[in-house]
């Protein structure tokens, strides 16, 4: 037998690795309409094996089981693939950027709309809402903020965060260009300090995938900040046409800091406002 036609061991461990979580990603789509297959597989497969050791279990194959007969094991899957990471004015010089390049821009709109993709537990909301504060756009805004997690959605609702976290967000705050004192936006409570509720007037909170769920308005501003970074390129590139339907003319991308929008297949149709901080401009 010719030497070459056997499969290599080694690879055939990581083929079979492969194909396992090829099923299970396939079987929580086709059974649940949860669509994670184009995540990154380095970080989906990570997430498998620490949920497959969390359950005491020892093969892929025996997760895709529990997670098709039983759903609390899809929901605590699932809660493993959403990184909800997030902080109060994350990457600083992103806000102070925003402030001097793109409120001029906003402040020849008669109204403003602003779409927060991937929102998680809320921070990056609550910055914004504060920054238009400061400038006098806040009263002219709708904000939607969305995630595909309804936990994260809750908790953004809610608006009351850990008292530990105030002074790294407050110092992100200064560094952001802040005009007040961080403090006057919220009391502190038994449970944290809970966000003023003038704050979220004019945002809503609302469940939206961005793999499946189609555009449902027409933005001036797209935040999708620290979320694509978990998608491959096809992935990618299909939520950036989403990105580019939703947004007018002119309207402004902002991306995470790790993220660009070269080497996507929209390069051509944006222009740099700040390529340091990743905020773009809509050109065609
Ligand atoms: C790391 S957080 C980023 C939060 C915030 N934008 C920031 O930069 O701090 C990523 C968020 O993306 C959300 N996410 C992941 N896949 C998503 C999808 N398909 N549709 C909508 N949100 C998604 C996760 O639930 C999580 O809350």
């Amino acid at each position: 037998m010719d030497q070459s036609t056997l499969p290599d061991h080694h690879n055939q461990g990581e083929d079979l690795e492969k194909l396992e979580i090829h099923l299970l990603l396939e079987g929580i789509y086709l059974n649940y309409g949860y669509d994670y297959r184009d995540y990154a597989y380095p970080s989906i497969r990570r997430r498998v094996w620490h949920r497959i050791h969390a359950e005491k279990l020892t093969t892929i194959s025996s997760l895709l089981d529990k997670v098709l007969h039983d759903s609390s094991y899809f929901e605590r899957l699932i809660a493993d693939f959403s990184i909800n990471v997030t902080e109060m004015f994350r990457d600083p010089l992103f806000f102070k950027a925003f402030k001097e390049n793109v409120v001029p821009l906003l402040k020849t709109y008669p109204s403003i709309r602003i779409w927060h993709a991937g929102c998680s537990t809320g921070e990056e909301v609550y910055s914004m809402a504060i920054l238009l504060h400061e400038v006098g756009l806040y009263e002219k805004t709708k904000i939607y903020a969305t995630d595909i997690n309804t936990d994260v959605l809750k908790t953004a609702k809610n608006g009351c965060f850990s008292l530990e976290h105030m002074k790294k967000y407050t110092n992100n705050y200064i560094q952001a260009g802040g005009e007040q004192a961080f403090s006057d936006y919220y009391k502190v409570t038994d449970a944290g300090v809970k966000f003023h509720s003038y704050l979220t007037e004019n945002v809503v909170f609302a469940q939206h995938n961005l793999v499946t769920d189609s555009s449902f308005n027409e933005f001036h501003v797209i935040l999708c900040r620290n979320v694509l970074i978990y998608f491959n390129k096809d992935l990618q590139n299909k939520v950036h046409q989403l990105f580019y339907n939703s947004l007018g003319k002119f309207g402004v991308l902002c991306l995470g800091n790790k993220e660009s929008i070269n080497y996507t297949a929209f390069n051509e149709s944006y222009e740099d406002i700040s390529s340091s901080q990743k905020i773009y401009k809509k050109i065609k």
